[in-house]
């Protein structure tokens, strides 16, 4: 694929009003969403599952792409017809998560793997259909965390991620995800999300990614799950700041991840960056997971399909106005 054609997709991934549906749980993330649902976590619940989010109606008027797990990206519907065959008639754009999860470093924090095999990879998901890709690093703020080896090198390896997708024709989205976890400040937050920006772009920079090619989707600026308490417009100022600092106008948008933040908290998050942001040089939208599917899967687990896209399709359309900073709450 020509750059025009990265840029193309890149571009149509975070056109307004749009945002990106992030259904790419792995089977053991979404074996924990099942737990709480009593849902088994079998090959064919999921499938299931997925089918009834993909076939949701009217999906695409409110999402631009969908991520999906390696497994789904090759599923059909009871009726037979390719799951990725249901998005496009959307007109919604599928993606591949193509990270193989996380391995454990001696003093806590994580590293992204999968880069091995890449190449090989992305050619076959390229076939069946994914016209973009996913690869999510983790830091972790604790005592003594993150440490500089860490954000390094989990952006060095989101940088070579996204120049394999490239080279493959296949737009990266780039994931550097600051946790939540932990009693940090809001400040603390800032501090490491800065680090990591910087250090993201200028790995990216090195390995010549073309950023009019990629779509960033960064964590928002909040404090930690059990530390202080911060106001919606000081998050939304806090995470614009630091976005405009280090994130270069080329980008064409930026897709924050939901984060274990709650549905109401991160749709005023999103809807106040939005009504206060004035000439911002990229679009500012969703790719949430938990953020849209909260309530789809708790009607699934009781067995209520049309309820679970009817969830879907409203959490769509509130994180949808959130983008165009006109939703109301
Ligand atoms: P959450 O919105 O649930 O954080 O998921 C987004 C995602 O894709 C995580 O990698």
């Amino acid at each position: 694929m020509d750059s025009t054609s990265l840029h193309t997709v890149a571009a149509a991934m975070v056109a307004k009003p749009k945002g990106i549906l992030a259904m790419d749980e792995s089977t053991g993330t979404i074996a924990k969403r099942f737990s709480d649902i009593g849902v088994e976590n079998t090959e064919e619940n999921r499938r299931r599952y997925r089918e009834m989010l993909v076939t949701a109606s009217g999906l695409g008027q409110r999402i631009s792409g969908a991520i999906m797990f390696e497994e789904t990206l090759f599923q059909e519907t009871e009726a037979g017809v390719p799951f990725v065959e249901c998005l496009r008639k959307e007109g919604i754009i599928p993606g591949i998560k193509v990270d193989m999860g996380l391995e454990k470093q001696p003093n806590g924090e994580e590293l992204t793997k999968g880069l091995d095999d890449l190449k090989e990879r992305l050619a076959r998901y390229k076939a069946a259909g994914a016209r973009f890709a996913k690869w999510r690093a983790v830091i972790r703020i604790g005592e003594g965390l993150p440490t500089e080896k860490n954000i390094a090198e989990s952006a060095r390896r989101l940088a070579a991620y996204a120049k394999a997708c490239q080279d493959a024709g296949i737009v990266p989205i780039v994931e550097p995800e600051v946790l939540m976890d932990g009693d940090h400040t809001l400040a603390r937050c800032e501090e490491v999300t800065r680090d990591t920006l910087k250090a993201v772009f200028r790995e990216l920079a090195a390995a010549k990614v073309d950023l009019k090619g990629m779509v960033l989707k960064p964590n928002m600026i909040v404090p930690g799950k059990d530390g202080p308490e911060a106001s919606a417009e000081e998050i939304a100022q806090r995470t614009v700041a630091v976005l405009k600092e280090c994130v270069p106008k080329e980008v064409p948008g930026i897709a924050f991840l939901s984060g274990g933040i709650g549905d109401d908290d991160v749709t005023v998050y999103l809807n106040e960056m939005n009504k206060a942001a004035r000439d911002l040089p990229w679009s500012l939208t969703f790719s949430f997971g938990r953020g849209l599917q909260r309530g789809a899967l708790e009607s699934f687990g009781k067995g209520d399909l049309a309820g679970g896209q009817k969830a879907l399709l409203d959490r769509a359309k509130e994180s949808s106005m959130a983008a165009m900073g006109t939703y109301r709450g």
